[in-house]
């Protein structure tokens, strides 16, 4: 028996020391927590999605009586993104989330679905994404959404190989 150890390289940031594009970004996603549709968590989420041709697109959570049917802010932002653009790489992805009457403290993380997807876009793209996870004291960043899924199941395993 040996063993691997997978490490994860996070950036953490003040907001102060990001990029005027990225605050923009993050500025964004934290709007869009007014405009998010979650009646039965009360966590409101927002999402900003910056694709290479400049374009962006911004999105909340929408929940559903039936829990399992609404969607995560990432994956509306992410799939409007697409839907609008579909030959267009995404370059980055800003989420902040509200809970208890403030912005979370710590930085918010996608769930593991959302990572997934994130990941499909890298793929599909070629092409790696920011990710910028928002919270009070600071931000998250990574580089890509593998740092986020190690040991991930992408869509090259379902290619041929000879
Ligand atoms: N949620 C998101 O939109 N993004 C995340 O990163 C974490 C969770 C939503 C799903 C659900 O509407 C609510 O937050 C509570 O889980």
């Amino acid at each position: 028996m040996n063993q691997q150890i997978i490490e994860t390289k996070v950036h953490v940031y003040k907001f102060i020391e990001l990029e005027p594009e990225i605050q923009v970004l993050i500025n964004k996603a934290k709007e869009q927590i007014n405009n998010a549709y979650a009646p039965y968590s009360n966590f409101y989420v927002g999402a900003a999605v910056l694709l290479q041709n400049g374009a962006l697109f911004e999105a909340n959570n929408q929940e559903n009586a039936a829990f399992p049917s609404g969607l995560c802010a990432e994956r509306v932002a992410l799939f409007y993104a697409n839907a609008q653009y579909p030959n267009v790489p995404v370059k980055a992805i800003a989420v902040a989330a509200f809970y208890d009457l403030n912005f979370v403290e710590a930085p918010i993380t996608p769930c593991g679905a959302c990572r997934q997807v994130l990941l499909e876009s890298e793929i599909r793209f070629e092409n790696e994404i920011d990710i910028y996870m928002y919270g009070k004291e600071h931000i998250y960043h990574v580089s890509n959404a593998k740092q986020l899924l190690p040991l991930s199941f992408g869509k090259e395993r379902l290619e041929h190989h000879d």
